[in-house]
């Protein structure tokens, strides 16, 4: 094992530290106490336990949270209805609805109902227009996330070649974007992608967030490369005993770590960051709202 371990958890700690003395700020200067609302439609546990601790830690940093779960049959008109309210609610910053939605729900829809200056997601159409021509919009958490790691690890990421495998539009494409905002040559790989060993080899930066567990093995890393493991899969853990499970991410641990320069573990890398940098959005939200 030669790789520098890429501590998420603690850097999500310092940034969740620095967001609270912005709260504390903004409560004894301005009179305002950031909100976060978070939308779940639906039962997926899953999602569940991500607005659980999405709650949990924006509680902890001093901001409001307000959480509203819905029935899984609820209609569209509802929920439109509610992100309306939300919209309109001076108490709400920030607006997150958790996906995936229910089937009968159109994501899109709902998702360009929220007004673009309370998207803490970065979702919206708007956001991810303004993100993609460079200019000031609310940045995807999770890419975000990756970003700052990558920069406290590398400082200037200027000039390396990064492999963003996978496309989502919540995490691959605006990686892609940040990293090509950072100088760096930028592949997105994806299924149809020939040859991605070759590709991936070619990378000083893999970001690994296809959603499929232990997938990019040791021996695609070009030595010294960074990986950042976005997948968070649970996976049978026999080994712990009957029944048991465990999270791997979408790289290979043990293999990459061999031959890394730096890797991030799952769990313990890009989850906490992705909390992290919802709350610092909201602070963001909150403080353009304000002036
Ligand atoms: N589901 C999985 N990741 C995310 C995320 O970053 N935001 C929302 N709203 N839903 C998700």
């Amino acid at each position: 094992m030669s790789a520098t371990i890429i501590d998420g958890k603690a850097f999500a700690a310092t940034v969740r530290e620095k967001v609270a003395v912005h709260v504390s700020r903004l409560k004894e200067q301005n009179g305002i106490t950031p909100g976060l609302a978070v939308v779940l439609v639906g039962e997926d546990p899953a999602s569940q336990v991500y607005v659980r601790s999405k709650g949990k830690m924006t509680v902890e940093v001093g901001m409001n949270s307000y959480e509203h779960k819905l029935d899984i049959d609820t209609s569209e008109a509802d929920l439109l209805t509610l992100i309306d309210t939300l919209n309109k609610d001076p108490a709400v910053h920030g607006i997150l609805v958790q996906l995936p939605l229910p089937k009968h729900l159109d994501e899109d829809l709902v998702i360009n109902a929220i007004d673009p200056a309370k998207d803490v997601d970065g979702f919206h159409i708007s956001n991810v227009g303004l993100l993609g021509t460079g200019q000031k919009s609310m940045v995807p958490c999770t890419p975000l996330g990756c970003l700052m790691m990558l920069r406290d690890h590398h400082g200037s990421l200027s000039g390396m070649d990064a492999v963003v495998i996978g496309r989502s539009n919540i995490v691959g494409k605006p990686m892609a974007q940040l990293l090509l905002g950072d100088s760096c040559t930028v592949t997105i790989a994806h299924s149809r992608t020939k040859d991605l060993p070759e590709v991936v080899r070619r990378a000083d930066i893999v970001v690994a967030a296809v959603g499929r567990p232990e997938m990019v093995p040791g021996d695609w890393i070009k030595p010294g490369a960074t990986v950042i493991d976005v997948g968070i899969n649970r996976i049978d853990a026999p080994e712990k005993g009957e029944g048991k499970t465990r999270l791997v991410g979408d790289a290979h641990y043990e293999s990459c770590a061999e031959v890394a320069g730096a890797i991030t573990p799952v769990p313990g890398g890009v989850g906490p960051m992705t909390i992290a940098c919802l709350l610092a959005n909201t602070v963001t939200a909150c403080c353009r709202a304000n002036g």
